[in-house]
């Protein structure tokens, strides 16, 4: 993994140990990845809540505040419990645009102990192409971290 995403992991982790208030430890998470990612515009959580994704803790701009299972990048990686690596946002069918600097979007599923999606992290980057492989592995194992550390 890119020494950039070792650096994540490791500082979410210690961030997130010993506290488990979902907002405090959502708030910290999208501040760190923002101050430690390059070239991206919104990161932030979308929480699952009586069948639709809230809008939760996040750095950037304003956001769309419900999203319905299986709507946008979001709601698809919620819907199919599955990672979305989205090179160009105008050519993902439904793509929810709340900010329209917005180019490339990864959205990681974040699961409970059972293996049930209880909400996503989403990052969005003004660049088109912006995020690769690379970026999707790293984006996955700071979830781990984090889904770890709340659910
Ligand atoms: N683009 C997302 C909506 C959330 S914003 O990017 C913050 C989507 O299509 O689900």
């Amino acid at each position: 993994m890119e020494k950039l995403y070792e650096n994540l992991e490791r500082t979410l982790a210690s961030l997130l140990e010993g506290d488990d208030d979902h907002i405090s430890c959502m708030a910290n998470a999208a501040a760190c990845i923002w101050e430690l990612v390059p070239e991206i515009n919104w990161a932030g959580f979308y929480r699952l809540r009586d069948g639709v994704l809230v809008l939760g803790p996040f750095q950037g701009r304003p956001a769309c505040i419900r999203i319905p299972l299986g709507k946008g990048v979001c709601g698809t990686a919620a819907a199919e419990n599955r990672s979305q690596l989205v090179p160009d946002v105008h050519l993902f069918p439904g793509h929810i645009a709340c900010d329209s600097a917005s180019r490339a979007e990864i959205v990681v599923p974040l699961r409970d102990k059972s293996g049930s999606v209880r909400g996503v992290l989403d990052v969005d980057s003004p660049r088109l192409r912006r995020f690769g492989g690379g970026d999707l592995e790293g984006f996955e194992a700071a979830a781990r971290v984090i889904e770890k550390a709340l659910f």
